[in-house]
């Protein structure tokens, strides 16, 4: 399986810095051998990124998405509008969704049945706070947004599904989980989704870590043979970190 390493820019990056990121990204590495890369960058710079990576093998992603099709909802963006911009993946239910906009596991569950509806590749988010953690709440949290974001979905629907492990903790705060922990809660996404969809559909889903990743430690994450890449906040922003580190994943599961 091929690693899938994803920038998520978050609310950063003017239509102008997003064509500068991306002449310079690919200036500096423009094949991935063995590694898929894609940058989600916010609604706006979404047209100018699609112009300046058409033809080369960076991808597209969204942040984020409605479930509905059209209609009366005033600053959202629907599955079609996305597809039109040659998006191939979208993130459904980051932390920063679920815990500052108060995105709910039952709106989650709908926008990834659109994403799917739709073609577009979802890269579902799942991961406990800090004191969720403390409280030894972290696979019971897990499970209950897998449950009800997958359960009763048609295994055959869901060959397209990415999940991430984000532990909220570890989100822009410089420390990312130990690889053990990130390797426990990996495994255990993989048998959860072994439970709902099959152990089958379970084997091909790719699981991403994120949460403070850097070109220091990428390489500790995707060695483990529970993770197949990354979803990277602070560390995509700039071409030449976000290369080091896609460098560095390359190198680690090539050793
Ligand atoms: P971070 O963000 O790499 O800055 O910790 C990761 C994310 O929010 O997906």
């Amino acid at each position: 399986m091929n690693l899938i390493i994803a920038a998520n820019w978050k609310m950063h990056k003017t239509r102008a810095e997003t064509a500068d990121f991306c002449r310079a990204l690919l200036g500096d590495l423009d094949y991935f051998e063995g590694v898929e890369v894609l940058i989600c960058p916010p609604f706006t710079a979404l047209s100018a990124a699609a112009d300046h990576i058409g033809g080369s093998a960076l991808k597209l992603g969204a942040q984020n998405m409605h479930w509905e099709q059209e209609g009366a909802f005033t600053g959202e963006i629907a599955g079609p509008m996305l597809m039109e911009l040659g998006v191939e993946y979208v993130i459904i239910g980051h932390s920063e969704r679920r815990h500052i906009m108060g995105e709910d596991n039952r709106q989650i569950r709908l926008k990834l049945e659109a994403a799917l509806e739709n073609g577009l590749k979802p890269i579902l988010c799942v991961g406990e706070t800090e004191a969720q953690r403390e409280e030894g709440s972290t696979t019971g949290v897990i499970k209950d947004q897998l449950i009800a974001a997958l359960e009763g979905l048609p295994p055959e629907k869901t060959g397209s599904l990415v999940v991430a492990y984000e532990p909220v903790w570890a989100i822009g705060t410089g420390k990312a989980a130990r690889p053990e922990d990130a390797d426990e809660a990996c495994s255990l996404i993989r048998d959860v989704i072994g439970e709902i969809l099959g152990s089958g559909p379970a084997e091909k889903v790719p699981i991403q870590y994120g949460g403070s990743v850097k070109e220091a430690n990428i390489g500790s994450f995707v060695k483990l043979a529970s993770i197949q890449g990354a979803l990277v906040g602070g560390a995509s922003l700039e071409a030449d970190s976000f290369s080091a580190l896609i460098r560095a994943a390359r190198k680690a599961v090539q050793s």
